[in-house]
C-alpha cells in the first residue's frame, strides 16, 4: 500500500470567511518572516522571505482547523497530539518564498511539532507560483494539491516541503502546528 504523505481537506472553510479574513488583515501592520530554529548567526536568512501574523488560539479558523487535524491524525496517523502552536497567518508577495525545509524543531525545551496543516485563503487565480511542493528524493519535487479557496492540507511536520517564489499576485495562507511528546 503507498504510503500517504499528505491529507487533504476540501473546503473545510467557506471562500466568504477566506475573503473575510483577508479584509480583516490585510492593511494592518504585518512582520518579516523569522524562521525558529533555523537563523541561528543568521546563516539562513535566506531560507523565507514572507510576512506573517500570529492568530489566537480563541479564532474560529484556529478551532476548526485543529478539529479537523485531530480528526486526519485519529483516522490516518496516530500521533499522540497533546498541544498546539499559535496558527500564522503568511502573505506571500512578488518575489517572497520559503525554501526546502521541515517544521520540526529539535530541542529539549518544547514538545516537537509532530503534524503541520496549511489553510489556502487566497483563490487560485490570485496569484501565479507560490506552489507547495513536497519533497520526494527525485528531481521533480511532488505539487501538492492545495489550490482551491478554503481547502486545506496536513503533513507530518518531517516531511522536507517549499513554497516556490511567488511571481504575480498575493498569496495568503495559514500554517498551523500539532505537536505531542517527543517521537523517540
Ligand atoms: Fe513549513
Amino acid at each position: 500500500m503507498a504510503r500517504h504523505r499528505y491529507f487533504t481537506v476540501e473546503d473545510a472553510i467557506s471562500k466568504e470567511d477566506c475573503d473575510t479574513l483577508i479584509k480583516i488583515y490585510e492593511d494592518t501592520e504585518w512582520c518579516d518572516s523569522h524562521v525558529v530554529g533555523y537563523d541561528v548567526e543568521g546563516q539562513y536568512d535566506t531560507l523565507r522571505r514572507s510576512n506573517v501574523k500570529w492568530l489566537k488560539h480563541n479564532s474560529f479558523f484556529t478551532r476548526a482547523i485543529w478539529s479537523y487535524m485531530l480528526e486526519i491524525n485519529s483516522k490516518h496517523l496516530g500521533y499522540r497530539i497533546t498541544g498546539y502552536e499559535e496558527p500564522q497567518l503568511t502573505r506571500y508577495i512578488v518575489g517572497d518564498y520559503f525554501d526546502w525545509h521541515i517544521d520540526t524543531l529539535y530541542n529539549d525545551s518544547e514538545p516537537p511539532r509532530k503534524l503541520s496543516a496549511i489553510l489556502q485563503l487566497s483563490k487560485p487565480e490570485d496569484y501565479k507560483g507560490g506552489e507547495l511542493q513536497l519533497w520526494n528524493g527525485d528531481l521533480d519535487p511532488e505539487k501538492l494539491p492545495i489550490m482551491e479557496q478554503g481547502s486545506f492540507i496536513v503533513l507530518r511536520s518531517e516531511e522536507w516541503h517549499r513554497v516556490t517564489k511567488v511571481t504575480e499576485g498575493i498569496r495568503y495562507s495559514i500554517v498551523f502546528w500539532a505537536t505531542g511528546p517527543k517521537l523517540v
